[in-house]
């Protein structure tokens, strides 16, 4: 139900730090440490490489979780779209481990994957929201994003928390391997917690930037580097997922290599700056498109804001930016949305569950 929202997306969104906060109790031992199964533990610690598959939003997750797996538990990891694995199958390590995330759990392009993976003898762990759903029943493990009920077909709550779960698997994988972690995770995803209601609290001031940069314009970049260029992407497809806005999102470094031949007058850029060795780099892409006319938009952390910013997010731990990053970005689509009548929940062409290949 929706209660008193317009939307469920909006609803959705809100229900972030709640979610967030859920998954914490959820994989939380008595003493304050992570709790994951221990059999999932002993896949993650018995993989040599691990592969994950996934489709839209849920493989800008895995991106994301990559990222996470490989600094926080320091096992390699490669991230595939589902239904592009099977026609262009890397070369498998000796002990691969396959993890699926799906919200819904139902995704043919996943389904044809752990099918595959299944006939090959491979152990698969599925991360989802429905854990009686297929690919949960048919891989070896699950865990569950306990998210709740998603209901508009953009997914929000439903990324969030696949990377709060994908970052207690690379904590509980570390602890398994004996890598000694200089940070409190459950900690550190509580302060995220707090930072998602800071920005569910800020709504006017993202509807403004909503109206400013995209009630009229007929495409937006999304520009970023490091971690924040994985964000780019997921704020991109959100945004052309219900604004219909042609939206792009791009590592910093590559506009000179082609997309920056798009820029023209008035042309909104999205450029995310939370990571800080690449502050620099990714501001000097922002000079280097408004030079050609585009209409930038800066959303930066706290402690590496500058004059002119037009947004500074609550500080969080540099492994998980992305949690809160996206906030804004979804908000930005929300009302980029309303502001040009579409309808918000049920986009047009879409499905919430991808059920054919
Ligand atoms: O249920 P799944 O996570 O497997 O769904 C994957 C995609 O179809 C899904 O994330 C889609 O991209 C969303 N509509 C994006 O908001």
């Amino acid at each position: 139900e929706k209660g008193t929202y317009p939307h469920f997306m909006l609803k959705e969104i809100d229900e972030q730090p709640f979610v967030i906060r859920n998954i914490i109790q959820k994989y939380q031992n008595e003493d304050g440490t992570v709790r994951l199964d221990d059999e999932i533990r002993g896949a993650m610690k018995a993989a040599d490489r691990i592969y994950i598959i996934a489709a839209g939003t849920s493989y800008h997750a895995g991106l994301v979780g990559k990222q996470l797996i490989e600094k926080i538990a320091q096992r390699p990891v490669e991230v595939h779209i589902a239904s592009e694995f099977l026609y262009n199958m890397p070369l498998l390590s000796e002990n691969p481990l396959f993890i699926f995330i799906s919200q819904s759990g139902e995704t043919a392009d996943l389904r044809g994957v752990l099918v595959d993976v299944k006939k090959k003898g491979y152990p698969a762990l599925t991360i989802t929201n429905v854990p009686g759903s297929t690919l949960s029943r048919e891989a070896d493990f699950t865990l569950h994003t306990y998210a709740g009920p998603e209901i508009a077909v953009a997914s929000t709550k439903a990324y969030t928390a696949q990377m709060a779960v994908l970052t207690l698997l690379a904590v509980d994988t570390a602890k398994a391997r004996g890598i000694e972690l200089d940070f409190d995770p459950l900690q550190e995803l509580a302060i995220v917690s707090s930072a998602m209601e800071t920005l569910c609290d800020q709504k006017e001031k993202l509807e403004l930037i909503a109206r400013d940069y995209l009630a009229v314009t007929r495409n937006c970049f999304f520009i970023g580097r490091a971690a924040d260029y994985f964000v780019c992407l997921e704020g991109a497809l959100k945004l052309k997922e219900i604004s219909y806005i042609q939206a792009e999102g791009f590592a910093g470094g590559e506009l000179k290599h082609g997309t920056i031949a798009l820029i023209e007058d008035g042309t909104p850029v999205i450029a995310i700056a939370t990571q800080e060795h690449v502050n620099l780099s990714i501001r000097g892409n922002v000079k280097e498109v408004a030079a050609r006319g585009a209409y930038p938009c800066i959303i930066s952390m706290e402690g590496l804001d500058q004059d002119g910013d037009a947004f500074v997010l609550p500080k969080v731990h540099e492994y998980l930016t992305s949690l809160i990053t996206v906030i804004p970005l979804q908000l930005i689509s929300y009302y980029a949305a309303l502001h040009r009548d579409c309808d918000v929940d049920k986009p047009r062409n879409l499905a919430k569950s991808v059920t054919v290949e």
